[in-house]
């Protein structure tokens, strides 16, 4: 290995296929000591940077392996050399050797999960679609939010989920701007929903997220709050302030207050009230859209990084949870 600290000779994980891997630059996901079968100890880690995570092995004397542990923790960037390799039809790196780097003179943004997309552009977005409101009480409830710093600080950087979908840097403005424009199109095909009200319920609908989740850069978890509450409740009660002093009409007022309640779409899915009117039901189809589609795109994005030894012999995702089944890839 090298000894000088050049980032721009290592290699991103989206591009590491097979071969040899002389200097890399990754963020430790997991790091476990593990046994093999043949009572061989070694380490099991995830390595990860913007681009994505991939398993590694790392294999030595059981002294060895226990050093590195004490001295490595989730969260450190380690300096790596290894070989990619296919066990068991999944990509691994067999690490050669791997030491903590020394992370002063490191940009750490190359090590974060974060959206794909622009992420003034998508505020950008968000906010031409709240001037578009027309109604001025609605507009101003977004509005509201938006000209919070404390709201707005997070709102930028909150993922949307832990796992499922948008789980990174800017996933909540991502998944925001999505459900928008997904509503606002709905309007266009069904024309007795009403625009305003899709635009600010799309907009509102998953604000509690903000505080549902605590997120270091590298790993996300859920708050107390979000763990005892949930965001569909987070989100009403930040709602509350914003409607107090907004002067709705007392129909406007509910309908809102039930569309930010019913998003989820059913009381096992988080909903508190399933959706009653025709509002309330489109919001939770574009959000269930937004999200729905992530997960089929993400299936093709991980199965290309974990097959590409032969990505022609696997047309099936792994059993994914959240939609109940595996994904077709041919
Ligand atoms: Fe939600
Ligand atoms: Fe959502």
């Amino acid at each position: 290995m090298k000894n000088s600290l050049d980032l721009n000779q290592s290699p991103f994980i989206e591009e590491i296929h097979q071969g040899y891997i002389e200097d890399g630059f990754f963020l430790i996901r997991k790091m476990y000591l593990n046994t093999g079968k043949t009572k061989k100890p070694f380490l099991r880690i995830i390595l990860a940077d913007k681009t994505g995570h991939l398993p590694a092995v790392y294999f030595g004397a059981q002294k060895e392996l226990t050093k590195l542990a004490e001295e490595i923790i989730e969260g450190d960037i380690v300096r790596i050399s290894g070989i990619m390799e296919e066990f068991r039809d999944v990509l691994q790196i067999k690490l050669i050797k791997m030491e903590k780097a020394e992370t002063k003179n490191l940009e750490m943004t190359r090590f974060w999960k974060r959206t794909p997309h622009d992420r003034r552009e998508l505020f950008r977005e968000i906010r031409t679609m709240v001037q578009s409101i027309q109604n001025p009480k609605l507009k101003n409830i977004c509005l509201y939010f938006l000209k919070q710093r404390n709201f707005l600080k997070i709102f930028l950087e909150a993922p949307a989920s832990r796992f499922v979908h948008h789980a990174y840097i800017g996933g909540l403005l991502e998944h925001t701007r999505n459900v928008m424009q997904i509503a606002t199109a709905f309007t266009h095909i069904y024309k007795d929903a009403d625009r305003d009200l899709m635009i600010t319920g799309g907009f509102l609908h998953d604000i509690g997220k903000i505080d549902e989740y605590k997120f270091l850069y590298y790993e996300i978890d859920h708050s107390d709050e979000g763990k005892l509450k949930g965001h569909t409740l987070l989100g009403y009660e930040k709602l509350l302030p914003a409607l107090n002093q907004a002067d709705l009409d007392k129909s406007t007022r509910l309908k809102l207050e039930h569309m930010v309640l019913s998003h989820q779409g059913k009381r096992v899915w988080g909903a508190i009230e399933e959706p009653r009117f025709t509002e309330a039901y489109l919001l939770h189809a574009a959000d269930s859209t937004d999200a729905s589609e992530f997960i089929y795109s993400d299936a093709r994005r991980k199965h290309r990084r974990s097959h590409t030894a032969n990505p022609e012999k696997h047309y099936w995702s792994d059993y994914i949870s959240a939609i109940g089944r595996d994904v077709y890839l041919g």
